[in-house]
Parts: C-alpha cells; sequence; structure tokens
C-alpha cells in the first residue's frame, strides 16, 4: 500500500481529503501534521483530531506544526469559508479523539516518520508550505524519503485570497518558493485552476451521505459552504480543493498532471503569493522557476465515482 503522510489545516474540504485518505484502508496512512491557516495553529490541531475520530483513526499520530509563516506578516484566516471553529460550525459536535497530539513539534516527528520508512513516502500539503519549507532546512536527510510531494496550491488564472493569489501559497510565500521553486522534491501542484473544475453536485453528496456516518458527517461539515459557492459560481456545486488534491496522491495520474516551468511570487507587491508559469514555446535567456508537474485534466465522473466507491469501502 502506498506510504502517505498529509500536512493540512482543517478546514472543511481538508476533512474531506483526510477522510478519504482514511477511509477504506487502502493507503498507509501514516501521520498527520497540521499547520494554520485556514483557522489558528491551535485549532487545526483539535480539528484533526476530530476527523480521524469520525473516521475512526483512533491511533494514527497527529503532530502540531506552524503557526505562522516563515517571515512572518500578518495573517488572514478563512474563517469566512470555514467557520470561526474550522469544521463549519461542528467541531463543538464532533468529540476529540482520545489519543492526543503528540507531544514533539511536528517537523520532528515528520523526520521521524520519514527516515523510518523502508520506502518513500508520499506527502500530500493541504495548507500553507511552512512546515514542509521548515523540514527541507532543518531535516534534508528526511526529505530525500519523499517521493512525491503533492500540494494544493497556486492558481495560474488568478487567485482566491488575493487577485493573483492562492490561499496557501499566500499565506507563507517564501516556504513555497523554497518548496516549490527551490527544492528538488518531485512536486505535483493541484491549482485552483484544476479543482475550480471538479465541484461536486448535491446528488453526489447525497450519494456521499448513503455511504454511512463519515460521508454524513463530511456533508454536515460542508453544508454552510453551497451558498457561497452557489454565489462564486452560478449554479450549485460544491469545490473541495483539498479532496481533489488527495484523490491524486491516492490514484497518481487521475489529474492528467503536465510538466510546466513554475515560479511563486515572494516579494511584497500586490501579487505577492502568485503563482507563475512559463509556457513560452520561445524564448531568449535563462527561464525563472523550476520545471514541476501540474495536475492539469481529469474525467469528472471517473473522478467522483471513485472517491465515492471509496467511502462506500468502509
Ligand atoms: O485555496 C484553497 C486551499 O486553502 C485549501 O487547501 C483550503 O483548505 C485552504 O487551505
Ligand atoms: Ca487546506
Amino acid at each position: 500500500m502506498l506510504p502517505l503522510i498529509i500536512d493540512t489545516d482543517p478546514g472543511v474540504d481538508d476533512a474531506f481529503g483526510l477522510a478519504l485518505a482514511a477511509a477504506g484502508a487502502k493507503v498507509d496512512l501514516r501521520l498527520v501534521t497540521t499547520t494554520y491557516g485556514n483557522v489558528p495553529g491551535e485549532r487545526t490541531a483539535g480539528n484533526a483530531l476530530r476527523v480521524l475520530e469520525m473516521c475512526g483513526c483512533a491511533e494514527l499520530p497527529v503532530a502540531r506544526g506552524a503557526d505562522g509563516p516563515l517571515a512572518g506578516h500578518s495573517l488572514r484566516a478563512a474563517e469566512y469559508v470555514h467557520g470561526r471553529d474550522g469544521l463549519g460550525g461542528q467541531a463543538g459536535r464532533m468529540p476529540l479523539r482520545a489519543r492526543p497530539v503528540e507531544p514533539r513539534p511536528a517537523v520532528e516527528v515528520l523526520a521521524g516518520t520519514l527516515l523510518a520508512s523502508d520506502e518513500p513516502v508520499t506527502v500530500v500539503a493541504l495548507g500553507p508550505l511552512t512546515n514542509v519549507a521548515t523540514l527541507l532546512a532543518e531535516h534534508p536527510e528526511a526529505a530525500g524519503r519523499i517521493g512525491r510531494l503533492v500540494v494544493m496550491g497556486g492558481g495560474f488564472r488568478g487567485g482566491n485570497v488575493t487577485a493573483s493569489a492562492e490561499f496557501n501559497i499566500w499565506c507563507d510565500p517564501e516556504a513555497a518558493r523554497r518548496v516549490i521553486v527551490r527544492s528538488d522534491l518531485a512536486v505535483t501542484l493541484v491549482p485552483l485552476d484544476l479543482t475550480h473544475r471538479a465541484g461536486v453536485s448535491e446528488e453526489w453528496m447525497a450519494a456521499l451521505v448513503a455511504t454511512g456516518a463519515v460521508g454524513e458527517g463530511l456533508s454536515r461539515i460542508a453544508a454552510g459552504n453551497w451558498a457561497m459557492y452557489e454565489r462564486m459560481l452560478g449554479e450549485r456545486r460544491l469545490i473541495i480543493h483539498d479532496l481533489v488534491a488527495v484523490a491524486e496522491a491516492v490514484w497518481p495520474g487521475i489529474l492528467r498532471p503536465e510538466r510546466v516551468w513554475v515560479d511563486v511570487e515572494d516579494g511584497h507587491g500586490p501579487a505577492r503569493g502568485a503563482t507563475l508559469a512559463d509556457r513560452r514555446r520561445y524564448r531568449q535567456g535563462p527561464r525563472e522557476g523550476r520545471e514541476i508537474d501540474v495536475a492539469a485534466d481529469f474525467d469528472a465522473a471517473d473522478l467522483h465515482e471513485r472517491i465515492l466507491a471509496r467511502f462506500g469501502d468502509r
């Protein structure tokens, strides 16, 4: 089975991604590390425990990571999307798991888990890349055990938290540039350009609820997002960014990645946190950035059906 680690800022869509990895025991989910992002770090850590309790993952280690970006700047949580509690107002009715957060910080637990693995590990980053950048700096030998890093992040035709930046990249552009551009990690970026096309219908959500308690719990967590996305998209569809990114990790290639030269704007102008794609077929002089995989396309029916089937495997 595919060894997997998830770094996350739960987060409504993070909850779906965590549950997909935990559902059906078809991947070897070894560790969940948490980061600030959608809501502050003390809440994302507790939310990971709540979601894993809902999924029946009583003993999966959870380690708390960064509470802010590498280079301090003002944080803006995404409570307008995820609710003050980070789980669509449902955290209060979701019991914490008996096993608490690990006593050691996330980057140390992440390094130990990677070094203990006898095969390369796929890491999925669903939040700001601060923890991954810190691992690269403090435990390069452990980072070398990452076989693939799937990142939900970026937007090449504009952003969501600002006109040009997607939230995860915008939270810590310095970390994002170190991970995506300056490292030699095998990165697959899953950008808004892709996730915005992969929204689910109310019928799909009803089918997810029919798979059982986890699906029903996820539906409750996401209930408050339908109206927002209807205003954004002009139709009742729910965009679940992190679910799509985890699907690429669970079924490699399902999002048909393409090789693209990508850079990240870590300056302090209006484009801070933007991801830039250099698709020029002819150019003079050196290229900025690095060539990585970028998720480009998918078969919506296949993707949505596979996810439902996995939840039905319980
Ligand atoms: O921009 C969407 C991403 O930012 C998702 O991962 C969401 O959970 C937030 O972390
Ligand atoms: Ca997230």
